[in-house]
């Protein structure tokens, strides 16, 4: 089973499963909406153990999970959010939504510094309420009276993302530790620090940097190019 980024090529085929498995479905657009916008939150679980016969066979994608961060917060705070999961019958309990959501979340706050993720849940989904509090570790919140088309609550559920935060951190104070560690002794005037021969490496700063559309459209400033100078030799 290979779980990897949603593609605009697979939306057709994460419909089919999304039309299988839930009564909620949504227009092609939607899907295409959240691959644009996010693309590094969506991801699909393909299996891949019968090998194609031909280039052209589709990919048999068995699960899902459609996500996006959340435009305009209304508690001012960034967070992403779970448009819809689901996991094929024949594939179910193997592990895959836990996967997809997990992936999900790591890239939420990777890329746009998510402080957490929200969702929505029937109030009489005992799976998906088990996989997203028991196994992941999401909290109950409100009960939205009539949530659903048909009529039925739902739970408004949410889990903070500082497990991620904190994991970042270990990693960079574990980089610090080792980077610029001595790994040998002194061997005659070849061992001395900075001749850079063999010798300790000098303790690099690393410093992380955010990626992505972390500061929105709104934030996009158009460089005026005609302010430049003009070069001597005449080029551009
Ligand atoms: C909910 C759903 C996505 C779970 O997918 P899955 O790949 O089978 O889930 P996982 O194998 O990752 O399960 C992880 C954990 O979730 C819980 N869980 C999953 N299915 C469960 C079930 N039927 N009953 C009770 N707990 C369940 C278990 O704790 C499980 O861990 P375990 O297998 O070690 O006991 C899947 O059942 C599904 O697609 N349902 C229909 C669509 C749906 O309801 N989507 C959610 C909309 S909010």
């Amino acid at each position: 089973m290979d779980i990897r980024v949603l593609r605009p090529s697979d939306i057709p085929h994460v419909q089919q499963t999304n039309i299988t498995n839930l009564p909620e479905n949504y227009f092609c657009k939607y899907y295409l909406y959240h691959a644009l916008s996010w693309p590094q939150l969506s991801y699909v679980a393909v299996d891949v153990s019968r090998p194609k016969k031909t280039p052209y066979d589709a990919p048999k994608i068995v699960g899902y999970v459609l996500a996006k961060m959340e435009e305009d917060p209304a508690d001012g705070v960034q967070h992403g959010h779970i448009t819809s999961l689901s996991v094929m019958r024949t594939h179910r309990r193997l592990g895959l939504a836990e996967k997809l959501m997990r992936q999900s979340q790591r890239a939420m706050f990777e890329t746009y510094g998510a402080v957490y993720v929200s969702l929505h849940v029937r109030v009489s989904n005992i799976a998906a309420l088990a996989l997203y509090r028991d196994t992941l570790g999401f909290k109950v919140g409100d009960t939205e009276a009539k949530y659903y088309a048909d009529g039925e609550d739902a739970f408004s559920m949410r889990m903070d993302l500082d497990y991620l935060r904190n994991e970042a951190l270990d990693e960079e104070s574990e980089e610090e530790d080792t980077v610029g560690k001595d790994e040998g002794g002194e061997v005659g005037s070849a061992g001395k620090a900075g001749d850079g021969v063999d010798g300790p490496k000098k303790k690099e700063k690393k410093r992380k940097v955010r990626v992505g559309r972390q500061l929105g459209v709104g934030e996009l400033v158009e460089r005026n190019e005609s302010s430049k100078p003009t070069l001597t030799n005449g080029t551009a």
